[in-house]
């Protein structure tokens, strides 16, 4: 298959088609949801949360993200894979930036990165994407800030809806390719998609965007907890998991497993 390009997310919003994405931390997963036709896997820093058990992302480092990326970047035909710049790793200006960029691109083998901030992370969008590295903005609920916000809270309600416009301007001001709106008003994402050129990839941003992105483990039905309202659950591979454990367990309890079959001779 011929792989996804960032001119291909901008022909996309141009023509209409919807762009599709998913999370994904390992080589099976990425396998599958590449083979399965994802346009683009995000190697989150959700993996502070499912992967490595943090109740947040921000302990999450760029030598924890390294190598997941780079099996996720190992095992894809077609999808872009797209690295997450971790909480303290861009924010002390455009040369720590582009050196996080970097070592995504080189170590890893990304083919993009994402960083979160509007306004805020211009000079960064800036300098990476000079430097020829695909930036992916992320405005709206930003997890990284989420004291600074003040928890998991909508953004871009009533007034604040103009501060969200400028920041996804700024974003792709500086030459994004693309945005992800995590958490905003339908109508709020509704208006950002119409004032942007680069395509707007919502999570929990309504139906009027360019493309959705959803967590792999929330969207499969992989994680122990309740997973946010906008999210559709497509799979049980939890239930699926915990049966098959069970019975695997009473297969060897009762001696049903092994079977002949499955022994050498
Ligand atoms: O880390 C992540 O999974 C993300 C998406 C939810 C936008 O940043
Ligand atoms: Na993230």
């Amino acid at each position: 298959p011929k792989r996804v390009r960032i001119r291909h997310f901008l022909n996309a919003k141009r023509e209409g088609v919807p762009i599709t994405g998913l999370t994904s931390y390992d080589m099976l997963t990425a396998q599958i949801f590449d083979e399965a036709g994802m346009d683009f896997l995000l190697v989150g820093d959700s993996a502070g949360n499912n992967v490595f058990g943090y109740d947040t992302t921000l302990p999450v480092t760029v030598d924890d993200l390294i190598p997941l990326t780079r099996a996720v970047a190992g095992a894809v035909k077609r999808a872009l894979v797209i690295a997450d710049m971790p909480f303290g790793s861009y924010e002390g200006g455009a040369e720590e930036a582009l050196h996080t960029a970097v070592r995504f691109m080189k170590e890893a083998r990304a083919h993009a990165v994402k960083l979160e901030g509007g306004e805020r992370s211009r000079q960064q969008i800036r300098r990476i994407v000079s430097a020829g590295i695909p930036v992916m903005g992320h405005v709206g609920f930003t997890p990284q800030s989420e004291h600074g916000l003040g928890g998991h809270i909508i953004q871009g309600r009533g007034d604040a809806a103009e501060t969200l416009i400028k920041d996804a301007l700024a974003v792709q001001d500086a030459g994004a390719f693309a945005i992800v709106l995590e958490m905003v008003p339908a109508t709020v994402a509704a208006e950002v998609t119409k004032r942007l050129e680069i395509p707007t990839i919502g999570v929990g941003a309504g139906p009027h965007v360019d493309g959705q992105l959803l967590v792999w483990t929330d969207f499969a039905g992989m994680g122990a907890g309740r997973v946010p309202k906008f999210v559709r659950q497509y799979a049980d591979v939890r239930g699926i998991l915990t049966d098959a454990v069970r019975r695997y367990k009473d297969d060897v309890a009762s001696g049903a497993y092994p079977a002949p079959e499955h022994s050498y001779e």
